[in-house]
């Protein structure tokens, strides 16, 4: 077991960032957001042109993408071929083509190796659907962090709104929510499911703070 290992896993939504970044300030660890990656990745494919539905033009084009995590001034940055891409991997379309792109094995086993890497350097928080099933079978702490889709719906509206987006559509979102759900959950390779030995912390009616002490204190149990 890897006490310097915490793997958070969990539904688009269930508020992995937020509490992850939180923990590592607290710890005094690294967060690596796999999601950013499998982000950056989409965002090559799209960029090259790739046929996403064609598996042989993504095993051709995968190694074209060099994704690098590394912090810049406290922030997290995220680069595809040396191009600080934080920002445009955020657009919801990326979102869910990433969802559909980190389907192929070699776009995985690509990330997953990078993603061993970072945690072999340094004590990590990691978050992402497959770190407790695939990428770190042996974190000393596994957190599943669930919340109901109307709750991660929700959530996600009022951070649109809070940005000024005022034709979000609260229906929507809940459907795209959903959708994502079923397409991680339901693909062949490292499909996000609960690793057997992962806590199941459900937040739909928890404040951000009071997750955060929860996963404390379970680290601190271990
Ligand atoms: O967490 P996110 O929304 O930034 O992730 C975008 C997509 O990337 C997600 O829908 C599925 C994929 N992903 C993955 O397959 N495995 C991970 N460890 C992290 C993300």
């Amino acid at each position: 077991m890897k006490k310097n290992q915490i793997a958070i896993d969990g539904p688009a939504g269930a508020g992995k960032s937020t509490i992850a970044k939180m923990i590592a300030a607290q710890l005094g660890w690294i967060y690596v957001d796999t999601g950013a990656m499998y982000r950056a990745m989409a965002l090559y494919f799209d960029r090259k042109g790739t046929d996403v539905n064609d598996e042989a033009a993504i095993d051709r084009d995968v190694d074209g993408a060099a994704v690098e995590l590394a912090v810049v001034d406290g922030t997290q940055v995220v680069r595809l071929n040396g191009e600080d891409v934080s920002t445009v991997i955020r657009e919801q379309r990326i979102g869910e083509l990433a969802s559909w792109t980190s389907r192929y094995g070699s776009v995985r086993s690509k990330l997953t190796e990078l993603q061993r890497v970072l945690a072999e350097q340094q004590p990590v928080i990691m978050d992402g659907r497959d770190i407790g099933t695939t990428v770190l079978p042996d974190a000393g702490l596994k957190i599943y962090l669930t919340a109901s889709t109307a709750v991660r719906a929700k959530r996600r509206y009022d951070e649109l709104v809070e940005k000024g987006v005022r034709d979000a559509d609260l229906s929507a979102i809940e459907k795209e929510i959903a959708a994502r759900d079923e397409q991680d959950m339901n693909r062949e390779i490292s499909p996000l499911r609960k690793a057997d030995d992962a806590v199941e912390v459900d937040t739909s009616d928890m404040t951000i703070d009071e997750v955060v002490a929860r996963v404390i204190a379970l680290y601190q149990e271990r």
